[in-house]
Parts: C-alpha cells; structure tokens; sequence
C-alpha cells in the first residue's frame, strides 16, 4: 500500500506539534495557501474568464507604485490576498508590491502578531501569453508593543523571516514553503481542492551548469558581471572550464522554482537602467523570501557584495540585485564582484 497523502493541513499539524510554530503562524499559511488556490482558479481561466490584459482603461493604464503598468491579474491577486487576510486575526498587518504603503487590519477585526507581504502575482509580463506567473510572501513578527503597524514596523531584515514561500501557476499549481525547517513543495489536487506535500526538504545542488538571466541587459551591466557571465559563456575552453546551459522564464517563481528542483544560478544584476533605484527586483516581497527558501534548500543568496538575508531594508519597496542559486555558483558570482572591488580600491601606481 502506498503511503497516506500529506496534507498542507497535516504537514502544518505536524509542524505545530514539533513546536515549530505556532497555532496562529498555521492559520496564516492555511489563509495565504487558500487565497493562492482562488488565484490559481483565476489564472487557469484565462481569456474565459476575462482576466487578461491591462488594468485601468484604454488610453489609462493603471500604474502602481512600482510605476509599472498592473495588469487586471495583478490588481484582482491583490483583493483576493487582502480579502482573505484581514479577518483571521493572525495579522496586524500587511505590505503588497502593489500597494503604496503598508495596512494595518481594520479595526473592525482582531489584530494578531505577523506582518504579511507578498508580490500577489510575479511575472505579470507573461500572463497574457500563457507562461507560468506566481504569488510570492514573507511573514515576519510585528514587533513588541505596536498594535497599529506602519511602514517602518515592516522593514526588517531577511532573517527575521518566520515564514515564506510562493506558489506557482503554471501546468500544476505548486506551493513551496519554508518555516525555517527546510523547504518543501506542495501540489494542488485539483479535485479534491487540498495542497500535498510532493517533496519534503527540497535540496539545491551545490554545483550547477546552468544560469539565468536577462542577456538582453548585458551592455548595461557593472565590470563583475560582464566578466562573470564572460566566463560562463567560455564554456569548456574557459576559465571556469564547463559548457553551460541559459535559461530565463522572465517569472521570478518559475525561474527559482526549477533552480530549487534541479539547481541553477539565477541573477537579476545592477545595470546602469535599474542602478538609479538599486535593482530592479524587490528586496521585500522578492529578494527576501526567496533566499530564505534558497538557503532553508542550501543554496545560498546574495546581492553579489553582501548575504540578502542580512541587508537591512531602507524602504518598503527598495530594490536590490539578485544572485541565488546553487551554492558553489553563487559564491563563484561574489567573488568576481569582491575580485573586482579590491581591484578597484587599489591606488593607482605611480
Ligand atoms: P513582477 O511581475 O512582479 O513585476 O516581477 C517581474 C520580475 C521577475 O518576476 C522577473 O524575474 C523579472 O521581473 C523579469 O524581468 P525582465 O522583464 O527584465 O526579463
Ligand atoms: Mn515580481
Ligand atoms: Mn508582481
């Protein structure tokens, strides 16, 4: 016989029981996984169910505070995440790419002790066409004795994470989750409507031959990556001395989902377009919850100068480069920034 199916619900069970978290921490998962299954829903209707295509009117795009234009998928992924989380009483309060600022609940519910953001639906550039998009959160603590959180209740590091994950739309619906014992991969059951555990403690391997990134951005790169991905590029007759492979989704959740399942590197790297803001992805509903994954299956994060989940967040929406992945990889990518920056630092000789 084979062996019982692993609820999200039993697995949450099971995790509260060990002590892992609490009572509350498990209702906020069930809450965040339950809106995913309605987002999915909508995303898996596609032109039948009229969510395609821009926000706002023709002619009137709607901008967010990204000053991006938000798709109707992003603004309805947003209702559908506030909606289902404010009434729990899990949370004081929630952050969303999509918003201007933070919300405290309503003062109509019970507030809880966690902070929810989330990127409600990442890879909105591929909604229209068909091509995996997903939901991507972090959970911190709200701290000792605020009761109303505001913007700078949320700005703590990665490492104060108790939770994230994400969950991705694309030919199954799969919802990855860390608590900070491993990461592990659920999949909907579509008939039955429940998330079962697919494979517990996800591992990255430390070595990889595949990288990802945004090639067309290659001029606009810093000196450290043009001679980082140079290299790759050698391949077998290079440096690095092995032929490698080039993948990029443009969905940051499909992307890191198939490096948390067959390892890989993936780099959204300072370019002189994004260098004014300080990257293009955001360290808060991004960059933080999917190193804390990538670390939690043992790879490793970074901005290529420092461990993402030690920057301390200056702003709601900051940005930030991006290097995650296997870990080996990943540490080579840092050392052709901290190679280059000691150059740098030397006077010049006489
Ligand atoms: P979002 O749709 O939430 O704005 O995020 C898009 C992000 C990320 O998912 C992806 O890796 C990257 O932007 C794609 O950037 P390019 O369009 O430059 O390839
Ligand atoms: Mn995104
Ligand atoms: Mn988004």
């Amino acid at each position: 016989m084979s062996p019982p199916q692993i609820s999200l619900t039993r697995f949450l069970i099971e995790e509260e029981r060990a002590g892992r978290i609490g009572a509350d921490l498990r209702l906020l998962i069930e809450v965040v996984a339950r809106a995913c299954k309605t987002i999915s829903i909508a995303v898996g209707k596609g032109a039948l169910g009229g969510v395609l295509g821009d926000a706002g009117t023709a002619g009137n795009a709607s901008i967010n505070v990204q000053g991006e234009a938000q798709k109707k998928l992003d603004v309805l992924s947003n209702e559908i995440l506030l909606e289902a989380n404010a009434w729990g009483g899990h949370l004081a309060g929630l952050a969303s790419e999509e918003m201007d600022h933070s919300q405290p609940i309503p003062d109509v519910y019970p507030r809880g002790n966690y902070l929810l953001l989330f990127d409600p639906l990442d890879g909105s550039s591929n909604i229209d066409v068909n091509i995996s998009v997903g939901t991507i959160f972090s959970v911190l603590r709200c701290p000792e004795g605020v009761t109303t959180p505001s913007d700078a209740d949320f700005l703590q590091p990665g490492t104060a994470q108790v939770a994230a994950g994400y969950c991705t739309y694309g030919p199954s619906t799969m919802l990855v989750l860390t608590v900070g014992s491993g990461a592990h991969a659920f999949t909907l059951d579509r008939e039955v409507g429940s998330f079962v555990l697919t494979t517990r403690g996800m591992r990255i391997p430390e070595e990889t031959k595949e990288f990802a990134v945004n090639m067309s951005n290659q001029r606009f790169w810093e000196a450290p990556m043009q001679a980082y991905v140079g290299d790759l590029l050698e391949g077998k007759e290079g440096p690095r001395g092995k032929d490698f492979n080039m993948r990029w989704v443009a969905s940051m959740v499909a992307d890191v989902h198939r490096i948390l399942t067959r390892g890989g590197i993936f780099s959204y790297p300072l370019d002189s377009k994004c260098a004014p803001k300080g990257g293009k992805l955001r360290l808060m509903y991004e960059a933080n919850p999917m190193s804390f994954l990538v670390e939690q299956a043992g790879g490793a994060a970074s901005t290529g100068r420092q461990r993402m989940l030690d920057v301390q967040p200056s702003g709601l929406h900051q940005r930030v480069p991006v290097f995650l992945g296997s870990k080996h990889e990943v540490e080579a990518a840092v050392r052709y920034h901290a190679e280059h920056d000691a150059r740098a630092a030397q006077p010049a000789l006489a």
